[in-house]
């Protein structure tokens, strides 16, 4: 991989809303040197690229290309994807999986074939599936294959408690994890402002303690937040974009940064065979440890039957 070398190439399967939103964040961080986007659709990946192109004298040195011929990812040290079908109103990111992990299985061979040494990073939903999908159909070392998972939801739920505690977002400490989906679950017991544990958090600044209602409203809006962005605006973009620049720049940086990505569980409290998003090491090989958090009987019993709920929709289309 040429992270140390900072010319770094980033290739970015579709050039839709995440996929453009993702190299404009790169872009704008400095991250890699070179962008590629690969998508069918030629109109609208030379469109991206000239708009990005049209950009480049205000942000760090980099180059951007794009084409509907996949060798335009030849020897990336990452591989986004991000192509596929997206959630309509009312539907859910499982209501994806049939459509989009055919998607991967016509793609993923095609890409891994003209850029056999990269990091496969998954961002098209629903992203534990076919991250899992991918995973089985690459055959690549499991630490190489890992899916944005709930770094954006995790990040939703910082902002929301940062909100609620009068606090900067960047000194909240929580996550959520499992599904990015409908069975995610916040880890409150872990959770700290600061140093002070969020459950004994008395309420700085005015703010009050966060009692269990406060806390389920938050959950339920981290859930409840792509919905209503989809309602709004048709896509999210923004949020996953700068998610996804950051596990990038993780990877290729090697940084050992602690990040909820979703990657193959084998034995993490029992739970094995099924993607899922729990807080674990990234860096130059992708995913490394994953780190025993410790967990509440309630918040093992949630991670389970999120893993059931994954699992069982993987073994739908064959997986
Ligand atoms: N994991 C997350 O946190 C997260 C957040 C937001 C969106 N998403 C997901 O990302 C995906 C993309 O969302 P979007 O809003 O960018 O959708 P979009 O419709 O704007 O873009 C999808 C792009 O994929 C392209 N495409 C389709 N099939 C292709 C193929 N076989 N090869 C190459 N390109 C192909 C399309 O031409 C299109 O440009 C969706 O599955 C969405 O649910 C994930």
């Amino acid at each position: 991989m040429a992270q140390t070398k900072n010319t770094a190439k980033i290739a970015i399967i579709g050039a839709g809303s995440v996929g453009a939103t993702i190299a404009y964040a790169c872009l704008i961080r400095g991250v890699g040197k070179q962008i590629a986007l690969f998508d069918v659709n030629r109109a609208k990946v030379d469109a991206e690229v000239l708009d990005l192109n049209h950009g480049l004298q205000f942000v760090p040195m980099a180059t951007v290309e794009g084409s509907d011929d996949v060798g335009v990812c030849a020897d990336a040290d990452i591989v986004v994807i991000t192509a596929g079908a997206k959630q309509k109103q009312g539907q859910t990111r499982m209501d994806l999986a049939s459509a989009n992990a055919d998607i991967c299985r016509k793609l993923v061979p095609q890409i891994l074939h003209v850029a056999p040494d990269a990091v496969f990073l998954l961002v098209t939903n629903p992203v534990d599936v076919i991250t899992y999908v991918t995973v089985k159909l690459t055959g690549l070392p499991h630490s190489r294959v890992l899916g944005s998972g709930t770094v954006l939801d995790s990040s939703r739920f910082r902002y929301l408690i940062a909100e609620r505690c009068r606090v900067a977002v960047q000194n909240v400490h929580a996550y959520i994890a499992g599904e990015h989906g409908d069975t995610e679950l916040p880890l409150w017991g872990s959770a700290s402002i600061g140093s002070v544990p969020l459950l004994e958090w008395t309420g700085a600044g005015g703010s009050g303690p966060l009692t269990a209602e406060i806390r389920d409203g938050i959950a339920r809006e981290v859930v409840e937040s792509a919905y209503r962005i989809i309602e709004g605006k048709g896509a999210t973009n923004y949020a996953v974009a700068l998610a996804g620049s950051r596990i990038i720049e993780a990877i290729l940086k090697d940084e050992g940064r602690v990040l909820p990505v979703s990657s193959l569980l084998d034995d993490f409290y029992g739970i094995s065979d099924v993607c899922l998003s729990v807080p674990a090491i990234v860096g130059a090989s992708g995913v490394g440890e994953r780190l025993p958090v410790p967990l509440s009987d309630e918040e093992l019993v949630g991670l389970r039957s999120s893993a059931d709920a994954v699992r069982s929709v993987a073994r739908q289309f064959g997986f």
